[in-house]
């Protein structure tokens, strides 16, 4: 039972704990994320009393904690990995983009209810529309087939990119992901084997691996990039290090290249919108995302 406040000190400060709006992230492990500064510093920015937690959910305990979820004063929560795809299929509804994303990484709570939405796809298309970079009618060339992937190559689908090429290290998991999205569009999938080659057709490159990915920061997906043209852009999803070993070897051969930071930015930024019927501020949010990358 609350609390019934009173003279009790103590009990005041939970009574103004209750109009704090709570927000959080669920994932495993979360050390890495930089969404609490992020949110939270939107949260000064806005001038709305809350708080956004780290909440660290091991994979067993997810549907328990989502119904956690369903049952606190939560406003939302951002779902991050190993759990979009999980929560996909444990909310109570679907918005078209979690359902366009096959993924959830924003719940909405509505009265008692939870609604999944995705914002990775819109937000990765709002850095590349930063950064000057229209994906209608490029032909584009995807490393990886995880969720990233997933999330990206179904914005750039729906961008009106002239063709998807999905390539993977293990190949059947590029072969669904196409299959799937053929759907909808022009994707096909390719074997490693043959990336010179896909290298040469690109208009722009999208590393959605983890390669390259701090503590493993030397490493690249491709060694070569001799292949792709120098107008194709390169972009890299991997914000930690700035620059990964792959952005800086394309800059170096005179590519135009974007990190993921952007995509974290405005994915979190259209996450607040959701929540607040408002878009986070987003430089405000870059800000505190780069201090606390630098502070690590
Ligand atoms: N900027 C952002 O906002 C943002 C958002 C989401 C994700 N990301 C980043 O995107 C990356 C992928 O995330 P995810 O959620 O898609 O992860 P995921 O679902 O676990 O997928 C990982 C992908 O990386 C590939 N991979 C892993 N190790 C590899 C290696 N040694 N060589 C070649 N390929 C390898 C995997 O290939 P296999 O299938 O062959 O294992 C798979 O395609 C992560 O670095 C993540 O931080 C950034």
């Amino acid at each position: 039972m609350r609390p019934s406040g009173g003279e009790d000190p103590e009990n005041e400060k939970d009574e103004e704990r209750a109009d704090l709006e709570l927000l959080g992230i669920l994932g495993y492990p979360l050390g890495h994320s930089l969404s609490p500064a992020m949110h939270n510093a939107a949260l000064r920015e806005r001038g709305i009393a809350g708080i956004y937690l780290p909440l660290e959910v091991p994979p067993p305990s997810l549907a328990g904690a989502l119904e956690g979820l369903r049952h606190l004063p939560f406003r939302g929560a951002n779902v991050t990995v190993p759990h979009k795809e999980a929560a996909f299929g444990l909310v109570d509804e679907l918005a078209p983009s979690a359902r366009k994303a096959g993924a959830v990484n924003t719940l909405q709570r509505r009265g008692g209810l939870l609604i999944g939405h995705n914002t990775d796809g819109a937000g990765f298309l709002a850095s590349l529309a930063e950064a000057d970079v229209d994906p209608a009618g490029r032909r584009v060339l995807i490393l990886g087939a995880g969720g990233a992937a997933r999330a990206v190559a179904a914005a750039l689908v729906g961008a009106g990119a002239a063709e998807l090429v999905l390539i993977n290290r293990h190949a059947p998991r590029a072969q669904e992901l196409a299959a799937e999205l053929a759907e909808g569009g022009p994707v096909r999938a390719a074997v490693w084997e043959a990336m010179e080659e896909e290298l040469g057709r690109a208009e722009l490159l999208v590393n959605a691996t983890c390669v390259g990915m701090h503590p493993r920061a030397g490493e690249s997906p491709v060694e070569d990039l001799s292949a792709l043209p120098q107008a194709a852009p390169v972009v890299d999803l991997v914000y930690n290090p700035r620059p990964t070993a792959l952005l800086a070897r394309a800059r170096a051969m005179g590519h135009p290249v974007l990190d993921g930071l952007g995509m974290l930015v405005h994915q979190g930024a259209l996450s607040f919108g959701i929540w607040f019927g408002e878009d986070g501020p987003v430089q405000v949010m870059r800000r505190a995302a780069v201090a606390a990358l630098e502070a690590r």
